[in-house]
């Protein structure tokens, strides 16, 4: 199992949602859509054995989290405006929800889930779910250099994850792996992962 988690600081967590308007007063959400789509979709076919997670910070009701499950997905296709369709329809579930509902996963439509959660916590039971973290960064060890196992891999958008949650990925020894000596878009980092682990054969 490959699985994703992508801080998305300003995307928007209303329904208000402008299809036209994704990077801009939806706070990145054409960011998160092209992640989605570089998560799980290959020609003709989708990757099964992907959980893709994006914590959403943007106004008005942060923190929001969206799980995508591979295995569940149907009826998504890997265009953003397809994939922001699906967001808009898990935050108006979260929207009719009350809050204790929120506190668990509500199934919005297969294999899309919404619910309450933040970042660290999500992290933590990742970890008590005997996963390890890697934290995708530009300075990190060389991922040709990484045993990688049982993987959790965490993904700023293009503000990265803030000073903040580095220190928490760092407190909880997360492994910082760098995939390349430049500045990447974070849905092009998942491409490059899936390339390393395809050719490994993981
Ligand atoms: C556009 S970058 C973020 C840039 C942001 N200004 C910063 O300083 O973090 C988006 C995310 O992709 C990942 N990333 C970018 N380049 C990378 C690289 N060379 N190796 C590994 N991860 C990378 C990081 O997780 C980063 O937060």
């Amino acid at each position: 199992m490959r699985e994703f988690i992508f801080k998305a600081n300003k995307t928007i967590t209303s329904s208000n949602i402008n299809l036209k308007d994704l990077p801009g007063s939806c706070g990145r959400l054409d960011l998160l859509c092209r992640c989605v789509s570089d998560a799980f979709f290959l020609s003709h076919d989708i990757r099964r054995d992907v959980i893709f997670y994006a914590v959403l910070y943007g106004q008005p009701n942060p923190p929001v989290c969206l799980k995508f499950v591979g295995s569940e997905l149907k009826k998504v296709s890997p265009d953003e405006r397809n994939i922001a369709i699906f967001v808009k329809k898990a935050l108006k579930k979260f929207e009719e929800s009350d809050e204790d509902q929120r506190n668990d996963w509500i199934l919005s439509t297969p294999g899309i889930y919404v619910r309450r959660n933040d970042f660290r916590d999500l992290i933590l039971e990742k970890i008590n779910e005997g996963k390890n973290i890697y934290y995708l960064h530009k300075d990190g060890e060389d991922v040709e250099n990484v045993d990688i196992k049982n993987p959790v891999f965490v993904i700023g958008d293009h503000i990265g994850i803030g000073e903040e949650d580095e220190k928490f990925l760092e407190s909880i020894n997360a492994k910082k792996i760098s995939l390349s000596p430049l500045e990447l878009h974070a849905n092009h980092c998942i491409t490059i992962i899936h390339n390393v682990l395809d050719r490994k054969g993981f």
